[in-house]
């Protein structure tokens, strides 16, 4: 895979007419995240406009709810023909695995191959401290979400969204094949943002990263495309 087919940016705007605009600047991203903001805000024309510029999709919806709603919400999503989807894990393994079966007959329904499947371990907006206060869940962060990519993976879901921190861990445990998608990636040169614990491009994908969630150092540059560029070029020289 070339560098620019592991590199994901979000379509983090809230109107179709915004969406355009980044999709006209940024001619060779190939792969972009459409979220629940742009999503709610645009309904599925958004897909249709991405499909017909022949990119791929990650449809970040981040799923969670009783198995038979999450499977009528994969199937639909299986019939758009995007390329990955989120579910949370903590939907538990029933879910998961009719999340998985009805997304595969969703897209088969139309003649399309399956999405991959994403599992949220645990939202990064938690922290420790919530999670045994709050959540009331007994085990340490770094344990919580091992378990719960182990989880998505006995269940078939076929990867996660993780830190770049967790991909060496991830990577180790789940083996080669399964999917590590990480955002809080910044290269040098960006701003942190509000992004805390980062990594570069290039540590990110050495720790075991599938793909790369790369959003602000290159859609809110003076020059994105520019920007882009020179990420590339990072990694391939
Ligand atoms: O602009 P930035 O590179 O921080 O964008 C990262 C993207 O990845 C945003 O769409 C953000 O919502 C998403 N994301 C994240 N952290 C997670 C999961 C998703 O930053 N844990």
């Amino acid at each position: 895979m070339t560098a620019g087919h592991r590199i994901i940016v979000p379509l983090d705007v809230s109107s179709r007419e915004e969406a355009i605009a980044l999709l006209d600047r940024l001619p060779d991203v190939e792969f972009w995240k459409v979220g629940l903001e742009l999503f709610v805000s645009t309904g599925p024309s958004i897909l249709d406009e991405l499909k017909q510029r022949h990119k791929r999709i990650f449809l970040d919806l981040k799923f969670h709810d009783i198995p038979n709603t999450m499977a009528g919400a994969c199937r639909a999503a299986g019939r758009y023909g995007v390329d990955l989807l989120t579910v949370h894990g903590v939907a538990g393994r029933t879910a998961l695995q009719r999340a998985l079966e009805a997304a595969r007959e969703g897209a088969e329904s139309v003649g399309l191959s399956p999405p991959n499947l994403l599992a949220i371990t645990l939202l990064t907006s938690l922290n420790s401290r919530d999670l045994a206060f709050d959540l009331k869940v007994p085990v340490e962060l770094p344990e919580y979400t091992l378990q719960m990519a182990l989880l998505a993976q006995e269940s078939g879901i076929q990867g996660a969204v993780c830190s770049p921190q967790e991909a060496t861990q991830l990577r180790r445990v789940c083996g080669d094949e399964f999917l590590l998608v990480c955002p809080g990636v910044r290269p040098t040169w960006a701003e942190g943002g509000d992004q805390r614990r980062v990594m570069t491009p290039q540590e990110a994908l050495k720790a075991g990263a599938s793909y790369l969630v790369i959003g602000r150092p290159i859609t809110a540059a003076t020059d994105p495309q520019g920007a882009w560029r020179r990420i590339i070029d990072e990694l391939t020289g």
